[in-house]
């Protein structure tokens, strides 16, 4: 399984705004979520996303998405907003909650994360780094992308020291795009 982290330094952190642009490009939010999570006709099931917000009121929070279809609950791609608002409502102070199934929430800074976890392949999409198409990419590998404004600097100079830096060319693309062309290559992988 793959897992793909977004980082935004100024999407909000409480589920009530209207306006998907004034609340930090939650506008991108959607389009990263649904490009990570959905192909043209299913929801995948190889992929869990990790969405790391620093915005006002309350930062940090952690999205943890892999969400499950079940009978009660269906996610569509219209839905993507009213989602993640509603995770940001149902947190809950001093535990990691779970709102729809598979679907959590909780207060977690991504340097916190990436230091818990153990033997795992960790590579930056930086369009500085080697090339992704040459580079050799463990198994259940983890990616991290930023927003518009790009990964938050000092979270930057603290994950360079044990991830590495993975290139999909010249070009700077949109972070959904980049979500795109990270899960094509990975599944023609089959990683
Ligand atoms: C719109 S870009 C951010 C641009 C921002 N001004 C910056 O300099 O980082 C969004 C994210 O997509 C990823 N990205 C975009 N183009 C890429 C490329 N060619 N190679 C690797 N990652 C890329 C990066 O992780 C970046 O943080």
């Amino acid at each position: 399984m793959r897992e793909i982290i977004y980082v935004s330094k100024n999407a909000v952190t409480t589920g009530n705004f209207k306006d998907l642009m004034q609340a930090g490009r939650m506008d991108i939010v959607c389009h990263a979520v649904i490009m990570t999570l959905f192909t043209s006709n299913k929801l995948r099931d190889n992929v869990k996303l990790h969405l790391f917000f620093y915005g006002r009121p309350d930062p940090p929070k952690h999205l943890e998405l892999m969400p499950r279809i079940d009978e009660k609950f269906q996610i569509s791609k219209k839905d993507i907003a009213g989602l993640i608002k509603r995770m940001l409502y149902k947190y809950k102070k001093e535990r990691k909650k779970e709102v729809f199934p598979g679907c959590h929430v909780e207060k977690l800074s991504l340097v916190k994360f990436i230091n818990s976890l153990k033997n795992r392949g960790v590579y930056v999409l930086d369009k500085n780094g080697d090339d992704i198409r040459n580079a050799e990419i463990q198994e259940n590998p983890i990616f991290i992308l930023g927003d518009h404004e790009g990964i938050p600097k000092e979270d930057l100079k603290i994950i360079k020291k044990t991830a590495k830096k993975v290139s999909l060319g010249k070009t700077t693309y949109f972070s959904s795009q980049a979500i795109t062309i990270l899960n094509n290559e990975l599944d023609r992988r089959e990683l």
